[in-house]
């Protein structure tokens, strides 16, 4: 019972199936996917409280069956009834539409201006359900075993109406975007925290605006209690790295930070090919 992250570690589990992160009477965390042979590779998270099921940032058009194979092991993929979408980009959030044909009911809990561009994905605006995420740090979703996914504004990181999952029973961050990596080598939990570091930065030097908005977002995520950082890209930061990772991002310098000193393009790049 409770937060499966440390069992985790040992890498014995099949990524053809879900991965349990947390889980209790009332409450599950699973990683859904991506499997992928590829260094931009997705992560989609569900979480089931009674019968409210959250898809989170359920992946691109070519994650879609895989995604759905992963859930459908839990419950029945009718029955995901909320789909998070963190930003709009395609490997976030391409598989909307393919999800709404399985439940036409979805609601799409997202921000303003990624509600604006969505449906360019391919589905009617009008018959979409919604769940409007305001950028006061006030949206929550209730859920049955009396916790809540808080939903956090993370402007600029990287699109400007981006934000994240707080999940207060599991105490996980759903981070988008956030603590993402890129890897040659992927596993489910970091175990190389210096090697992490650096796969971290390749990242954000070129996806997020700044440090000014890294450190804004880092400023409000303190005071939560955070057991992992379980972010869209690359490997889950379990509690242990939290403080290391949130002060990693708060002493980055990304976007336009650079375009005023020597930019690093080509130190990351021969170090990444
Ligand atoms: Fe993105
Ligand atoms: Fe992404």
């Amino acid at each position: 019972m409770g937060l499966k992250i440390e069992e985790l570690k040992s890498g014995n589990f099949d990524l053809n199936r879900p991965v349990i992160l947390y889980e209790d009477e009332g409450h599950r965390v699973a990683w859904v996917g991506s499997s992928e042979n590829f260094i931009f590779r997705c992560n989609a998270y569900l979480v089931s409280s009674g019968n409210t099921n959250v898809l989170i940032d359920p992946g691109g058009i070519q994650h879609f069956e895989q995604v759905k194979e992963r859930v459908s092991q839990l419950i029945n993929p009718k029955e995901v009834n909320y789909i998070v979408s963190h930003h709009q980009d395609p490997d976030v959030a391409g598989s909307i539409p393919k999800w709404l044909e399985v439940n036409p009911e979805i609601t799409i809990v997202t921000t303003p201006r990624t509600k604006v561009l969505l449906p360019y994905y391919g589905f009617d605006r009008n018959s979409a359900k919604w769940l409007d995420v305001s950028p006061l740090d006030d949206t929550m979703l209730e859920l049955k075993d009396g916790s809540v996914l808080l939903f956090l504004s993370s402007p600029f990181l990287h699109f400007p109406d981006a934000f994240v999952t707080y999940d207060s029973r599991a105490k996980l961050l759903f981070s988008g975007d956030i603590f993402a990596a890129i890897q040659q080598k992927w596993e489910l939990i970091v175990s190389d925290w210096e090697r992490h570091k650096t796969e971290m930065m390749y990242f954000h030097v070129y996806y997020m605006a700044s440090n000014r908005a890294l450190r804004y977002f880092v400023e409000k995520i303190k005071p939560f209690p955070i057991k992992a950082i379980v972010p869209q890209h690359g490997s889950i930061i379990p509690e242990e790295h939290v403080k290391d990772a949130l002060d990693f991002l708060e002493n980055l310098k990304c976007g336009v930070d650079l375009l005023y000193e020597e930019s690093p393009v080509q130190s990351i790049l021969s170090d990444l090919f």
